[in-house]
């Protein structure tokens, strides 16, 4: 068969459309293309469609070359397609370059106190002591009263105590040491005990002071104790925390709550007792206060057991914290300040 005159040039179609995809470089131009001549309504469909009306003879011939044009231009489709895809592919192995270094996710640590608070922790569980927290909040009675501190007492002085109403009922406390009345009254003796927490003095902040900080509190009552287990407990507490080298010394001291009292040193671990600014040149640092306990402690607590003794004891964490990573403000404790509490890893 000849060349058959068709009533449309497939031919420049064709061509059309192969100088049309050339140019495509993006897959949603790719697919305006498809669907101008594949789609629904498209040249092709239109072309289908015209065929019954044409003449019987030229039917088939037209069908033939309308499939070989389909055919020519599906190819150049998928080429095109392979082509677009393949250079996304190359484009976004770019993006994802495996070689730089990736993103460092920022991680915490833990605060300096909550460090201390842990080992402090650790050595009193090693000796069988319990851990207990008590409230923040506490009544005058316990603050103060049950531990032989009444209203009219000089002691009270000592402690500048935040009152949450006016009659002076409720208070913030001034010490952990509540948590020994809170503790005799519920649990059976003999027993062990350390408090742990938050303590509040109407103190301005400056570089020695803060309105809120932390003590530990601690307690062993039983038949026998006497102010050797304090000595041994409490020299054995503070090589634990400060290193086997330092000295400890007693010295006979006051508290309302303790019979007799008194207040231990370590030799200054900045200068190992020789005198500088940390120890006010005196080589030793305060570190707690402790007695054994006082009777009335007993009696306010519903003891009435004479036979009973004990050792009590308290210090400030804060101010151990500070001498154990050589801190010299308080304020950095509690400001929160990301430079300087990264330091503790
Ligand atoms: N509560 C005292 C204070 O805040 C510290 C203290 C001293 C606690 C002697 C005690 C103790 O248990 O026996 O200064």
């Amino acid at each position: 068969m000849g060349e058959t005159k068709l009533p449309f040039d497939i031919d420049s179609i064709v061509k059309v459309a192969l100088g049309e995809i050339r140019e495509i470089t993006e897959v949603n131009e790719l697919e305006k293309w498809r669907v101008k001549y594949f789609g629904r309504k498209g040249i092709f469909a239109m072309l289908t469609t015209s065929i019954p009306e044409m003449e019987q003879t030229l039917r088939p011939v037209i069908g033939a070359r309308i499939n070989s044009a389909k055919k020519q231009l599906n190819e150049a489709y998928e080429e095109r397609q392979a082509i677009i895809s393949s250079s996304f592919k190359e484009a976004s192995r770019f993006e994802m370059n495996l070689t730089l270094p990736g993103l460092r996710s920022d991680y915490g640590s833990f605060h300096p106190i909550t460090l201390v608070s842990r080992q402090i922790v650790r050595i009193f569980q090693g000796l069988g002591f319990g851990v207990h927290t008590g409230p923040e909040i506490e009544t005058d009675f316990y603050n103060f009263e049950a531990l032989n501190t009444p209203a009219d007492h000089p002691a009270r002085d000592m402690w500048d105590t935040f009152y949450l109403d006016t009659e002076k009922k409720f208070l913030l406390r001034t010490h952990t040491s509540p948590v020994q009345i809170r503790v005799l009254e519920k649990m059976p003796v003999p027993l062990r005990i350390i408090a742990i927490g938050r303590t509040f003095r109407r103190d301005a902040f400056d570089a020695s002071h803060s309105p809120v900080f932390h003590q530990v509190e601690g307690l062993m009552v039983g038949y026998n104790i006497t102010f050797s287990n304090l000595k041994a407990v409490l020299s054995f507490f503070l090589k634990e925390l400060f290193g086997p080298e330092i000295k400890v010394r007693f010295l006979p001291s006051y508290f309302p709550f303790t019979e007799p009292s008194a207040e231990i040193s370590i030799s200054c671990v900045i200068c190992k007792g020789k005198g500088c600014q940390t120890c006010s040149s005196t080589g030793w640092l305060e570190i707690l206060g402790a007695g054994m306990v006082h009777p009335e402690v007993f009696r306010k607590s519903g003891l009435k057991d004479n036979k009973l003794t004990g050792f009590a004891f308290g210090a400030g964490i804060d101010r151990i914290t500070m001498i154990k990573y050589g801190i010299d403000d308080i304020r950095l404790l509690f400001f929160n300040d990301i430079r300087f509490l990264k330091q503790f890893r």
